[in-house]
């Protein structure tokens, strides 16, 4: 008897996006796309640790539609769920940043682009609020033609990234062959882009100097301890961005799941606090927001995205995590993610 195909029951689309993507770039780029550091465990487990959160939803309540707006540092988003910033956009699209910015315009959410950028801040297009994240490097001053042509271009936050004093080895994307491969596209905004690019002196004091050099909010990225997060509040951050760099840096640091509560509870009022690192679905946002995260980033999901369909990918994806969002919230009897917290259950295990 001949059996007949399984019927065609759609499935989810954020589902096959990596599969789909990996069909469209390039080995060499995949492999670094994908890779954590050194045993790759931190990089493993970041999305699991999120599904160790628990919910005790409220019913009961008279559920409307969840309204996901909310403002980042002042700036108004039509939803949490933004675009962390990552290198290499060019590697995966012709048009790269510029298909990610229209494409985070188009859902309405907040992108954070990488200063190791292949587009030139004034060839981004977009007009809705987008950030710009910084390394430093020994020479500090070397940066500030960057700084300046950012702010020129209109970003209206720094992101610092801390947890890169230099980049953890990555042993199976180092190992590939990347011949061929154009890297003309890469840190376009700097004048010389094989300067020295990392600063293992970094400290809180470079917050305030970049805040002053750039007259914008500081956001702190790459930030796993309660006690750090309040350091850099005192040096005047505006903003703590959990972050384990997607599992790049070092090795079996906490998933940012489980260093999010502490922090969050420690930060209270005082800034806002953001999470990335494993997010794939609106009920991982749903749990940053029970832990305390005013927004969450995505990274290799837009990479994906981004290659898989340019910037109506991007869209696509930021827009159907969203309305996943506020599909959980409603079920959750939430109103908002602010009230996400009340929801969260307390045998859930987030201690470090
Ligand atoms: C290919 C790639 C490039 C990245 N480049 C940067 C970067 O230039 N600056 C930075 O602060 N973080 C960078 N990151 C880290 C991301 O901002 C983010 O912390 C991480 O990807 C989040 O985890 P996720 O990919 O699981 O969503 C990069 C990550 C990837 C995967």
């Amino acid at each position: 008897m001949d059996l007949e195909p399984p019927p065609d029951v759609g499935g989810r689309w954020l589902d096959s996006l990596a599969a789909r993507a990996q069909r469209v770039v390039h080995p060499a780029v995949w492999s670094y796309l994908e890779s954590g550091s050194y045993g790759e465990v931190t990089v493993g487990e970041a999305t699991r640790a999120w599904s160790e959160v628990r919910f005790r939803p409220r019913v009961l309540r008279g559920a409307t539609t969840p309204d996901l707006r909310t403002t980042l540092l002042g700036n108004p988003v039509a939803s949490p769920v933004g675009v962390a910033p990552t290198a290499m956009q060019r590697a995966i699209h012709p048009l790269g940043e510029r298909a990610t910015v229209a494409g985070a315009e188009a859902a309405g959410a907040l992108c954070v682009l990488s200063s190791n950028c292949g587009t030139r801040w004034d060839e981004l297009g977009g007009t809705s609020p987008w950030w710009l994240q910084a390394y430093l490097p020994s020479r500090r001053e070397l940066m500030l033609p960057v700084l300046e042509g950012a702010v020129a271009a209109g970003a209206s936050a720094i992101v610092l990234t801390v947890d890169t004093p230099f980049p953890g080895s990555k042993y199976a994307a180092d190992a590939e062959d990347w011949t061929g491969i154009d890297l003309s596209w890469w840190r376009v905004n700097f004048a010389d882009p094989e300067f020295d690019r990392w600063a293992p002196d970094l400290g809180v004091d470079d917050i305030g100097w970049l805040r002053d050099r750039t007259g914008l909010p500081v956001v702190v990225k790459g930030v796993l301890r309660a006690d750090d997060a309040l350091r850099c509040i005192d040096a005047g951050a505006a903003a703590i961005y959990v972050s384990n760099h997607g599992g790049r840096q070092l090795d079996r640091a906490v998933s940012t799941a489980s260093a999010l509560r502490d922090i969050a509870a420690a930060v209270g009022e005082r800034a806002e606090v953001y999470v990335d690192g494993g997010i794939r679905t609106g009920v991982d946002v749903l749990a940053a927001s029970a832990l305390g995260a005013q927004a969450v980033f995505l990274g290799r999901p837009v990479l994906h995205a981004l290659a898989v369909d340019g910037a109506t990918g991007v869209e696509r994806l930021l827009t159907e995590i969203t309305a996943e969002l506020a599909e959980v919230l409603a079920l959750a009897g939430c109103a908002s993610p602010g009230e996400a917290p009340e929801v969260l259950a307390a045998s859930t295990r987030t201690a470090l």
